[in-house]
């Protein structure tokens, strides 16, 4: 199989089922030597890393972490500094937590969701009201922001140009892999970013409504849960490229 890249989700997309989990890290070893696997996620390099040593989650070579806000290599760390480069300008994550938690209905998450370029909050069932309200704290403060909800609960403010997709499509393009062999997998809100860059998509089929409606033709929903769901994405979307083949 020739060199394509698999940019998953972790929790409730990887995560969920070790055993499809063993039966996904099977099926690369033995069929799918030429994946390269990253990871894109809300959780930070470090809480990856301890994952990986400690469930069984497969070794990535890369870590899209906070949302899409940073980008490191793994297992080393080392961050993709251009990347900062380019979502830094007009951003000020201190001043975003500082005003956005004074509003009555918002509460911050703790110190270890947070990073500079991601700020990171609870509000239980948010109203398309309160998105707005929010919206406007930003551009008072003149903060080039933007709003990720997920969950029903988690609202995420990140850099106006950073999030899952955009940050997926910069590592594509640093790897030159080229995106119609780039997959992409993942649940909730947080991820519907991998879906808009062309990449072939894969929703597992616990994904929240969040993800339900997404369609065309690069989206597919898997029948099954979890890693099973991943795998079977990327076994449709082989299909696909090559008819009737071993996939190689
Ligand atoms: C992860 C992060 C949290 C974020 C959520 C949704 O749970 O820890 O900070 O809000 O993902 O992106
Ligand atoms: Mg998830």
């Amino acid at each position: 199989m020739k060199d394509h890249l698999l940019i998953s989700d972790i929790d409730n997309t990887m995560l969920g089922d070790d055993e499809a989990m063993s039966r996904f890290t099977q099926w690369r070893t033995n069929e799918g030597q030429g994946l390269r696997l990253a990871y894109a996620t809300g959780r930070f390099f470090e809480a990856v890393a301890d994952l990986v040593k400690q469930s069984g989650l497969p070794a990535p070579e890369a870590v899209i972490g906070g949302v899409g806000s940073d980008i490191r290599r793994f297992p080393s760390g080392e961050y993709v500094k251009e990347w900062h480069e380019r979502i830094g300008p007009n951003w000020n994550g201190n001043a975003v937590r500082e005003h956005v938690s004074q509003l009555p209905y918002v509460e911050l998450q703790p110190p270890d969701c947070q990073s500079a370029f991601k700020a990171s909050f609870y509000v239980q069932d948010a109203t398309p009201r309160q998105r707005d309200e929010i919206g406007e704290v930003l551009k008072t403060i003149g903060v080039d922001g933007h709003i990720i909800y997920s969950s029903n609960r988690d609202l995420d403010i990140l850099p106006a140009k950073a999030n899952k997709g955009t940050a997926s499509a910069f590592l594509a393009e640093l790897w030159s892999i080229p995106h119609d062999r780039v997959f992409v997998s993942g649940d909730s809100g947080n991820d519907l970013a991998l879906f808009e860059q062309g990449f072939h998509g894969i929703v597992v089929a616990n994904a929240r409504d969040e993800l339900k409606d997404l369609d065309g033709e690069r989206v597919y929903h898997a029948e099954r849960p979890y890693a099973g769901g991943v795998l079977e994405g990327i076994r449709y979307w082989l299909e696909r490229e090559n008819p009737g083949g071993d996939g190689d």
